[in-house]
């Protein structure tokens, strides 16, 4: 069960073909950041096409509770009346991020250079989630933490009085990390600097630079170099959010399985921390377009058409490619599960510590359905059974994850048997409308008794 929802068991059918364009929500990375960076400027910040997901909702929330003004109006639009940069007051009750690692990490750092406390949890997936890799950079600036064993939440944050400003190497590819120390460096004196070896998603350093923080990127043999100069007035922006390039990738793959389909995804992001998995597509067969390409807000956005791909081969996706595609690993698989040849998928141990050990909760799933995995600790590969030789039949544990539950569900489009998750619920965290849309497209997906 989620923090929110009911279990909701669900099943899949074998469909087809699925047609017509499918609008997917805003980008749940951008929206919580909205909120947040919104929060902590001083005036109003207008946001379209915020994602109402439940995670976001619940930054909204925590937003709240440490000050800010959040609301929705008629016409659909947010604003956000922020407090400024170390304004935050201290909250009167309990932060609960409910599912969201990225709401509870990019917040912890938010707070955690104010002279003010707060205790955050979740749910259950959440709260066993690792924490310290946050909270170790945020020591550093002089905030203290008190959590569970493991540094799980529920934990209590005590923000520093006299933050020092820090320079910080990031020791996993983690957005969430790198953006915990960016968010608590804007409320130090003077220069935060951060490192991370890797790229990934680089929306914070973007965002902070359009609401007006200095901020500068170098690439250099050590990594990226983020320095970022504390204290800035930040400045209320009108933000439209970007459809999410993640959400597109279920009706992508989706179409590519799924007999006779032929699906447009318009107006999503290609941004290269983001777009790994669109190539990996590409690079296995799959017809896949990038249509209408353009530039909006100085990034590349194109229409994306998937259709049915038959002849797909399983790859070995490029290590490198990991940081730009992490999320959308649980749904390759079920691509790979559909290729012919093994699809080899490496350097992806942060995969264990998302909302659910992603590899295990996928490899079990599949093998559920009668499709070979193997795994390693930072590995994993499918054996493709090719197409319409994927059995079926079973039940998958989604864990509480979100795009486990998703991912499980379109690999019954394909199946000679229906595919059953044991609770669809968490999909709400950010894809609300999930179960309309692939209906509309013209899936057989429902609400099961058991
Ligand atoms: C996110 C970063 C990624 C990603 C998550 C969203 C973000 O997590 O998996 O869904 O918005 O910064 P990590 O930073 O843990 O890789």
């Amino acid at each position: 069960m989620s923090a929110h929802g009911s279990v909701l068991p669900m099943t899949s059918f074998k469909c087809g073909p699925l047609k017509g364009t499918a609008h997917v929500p805003g980008d749940k990375s951008i929206s919580h950041r909205s909120i947040i960076l919104g929060a902590l400027s001083v005036g109003r910040t207008h946001v379209t096409g915020l994602l109402e997901g439940e995670d976001v909702l619940d930054t909204a929330k925590a937003m709240r509770a440490f000050g800010a003004t959040v609301e929705k109006h008629q016409d659909g639009s947010w604003t956000i009346d922020g407090v400024g940069v170390g304004g935050f007051a201290e909250p009167e009750t309990v932060i609960d991020c409910g599912n969201s690692g990225t709401g509870v990490r990019l917040i912890m750092g938010s707070m955690a250079t104010s002279p003010i406390t707060a205790t955050f949890t979740g749910d259950a997936s959440l709260n066993s989630r690792p924490m310290a890799r946050v909270t170790d950079p945020l020591a550093l600036f002089g905030a203290q933490s008190f959590g569970r064993t493991g540094g799980r939440l529920p934990m209590t944050i005590l923000g520093a009085a006299d933050p020092i400003p820090v320079t910080y190497t990031v020791p996993v590819p983690s957005a969430q990390v790198k953006s915990a120390v960016l968010l608590a460096g804007l409320n130090a004196p003077g220069q935060t600097v951060v490192i991370e070896k890797e790229a990934t998603r680089d929306h914070t350093e973007r965002m902070l630079v359009g609401f007006g923080a200095e901020l500068t990127v170098e690439d250099t043999d050590d990594g990226r170099v983020i320095t970022l100069t504390g204290q800035p007035e930040l400045k209320p922006q009108t933000i439209i959010v970007p459809r999410d390039p993640s959400s597109a990738a279920f009706p992508v793959c989706a179409a590519l399985i799924t007999e006779g389909s032929d699906v447009l995804v318009p107006n999503i992001g290609l941004n290269p921390t983001r777009a790994g998995l669109f190539y990996t597509l590409q690079e296995m067969g799959a017809e896949l377009i990038f249509e209408n390409m353009r530039e909006e807000g100085g990034e590349p956005v194109a229409d994306l058409r998937a259709k049915f791909s038959p002849n797909m081969q399983g790859i070995e996706v490029p290590p490198e490619r990991a940081a730009s595609m992490i999320d959308e690993y649980p749904i390759l698989s079920v691509v790979a599960a559909y290729a012919t040849g093994k699809t080899v998928m490496r350097g992806v141990k942060e995969l264990r510590v998302k909302e659910s050990d992603r590899i295990d909760a996928m490899a079990k799933g599949l093998r559920a359905n009668g499709v070979a995995v193997e795994e390693g600790d930072d590995w994993w590969i499918v054996e493709g059974c090719g197409m319409g030789g994927v059995a079926g039949g079973g039940t998958c544990e989604t864990f509480l994850d979100h795009r486990i539950a998703m991912s499980c569900l379109i690999l019954g489009f394909g199946a000679e048997k229906p595919v059953k998750i044991d609770n669809g619920s968490p999909i709400a965290t950010s894809f609300p409308i999930f179960q309309d849309l692939m209906k509309e497209l013209g899936a057989h997906v429902m609400v099961s008794n058991s």
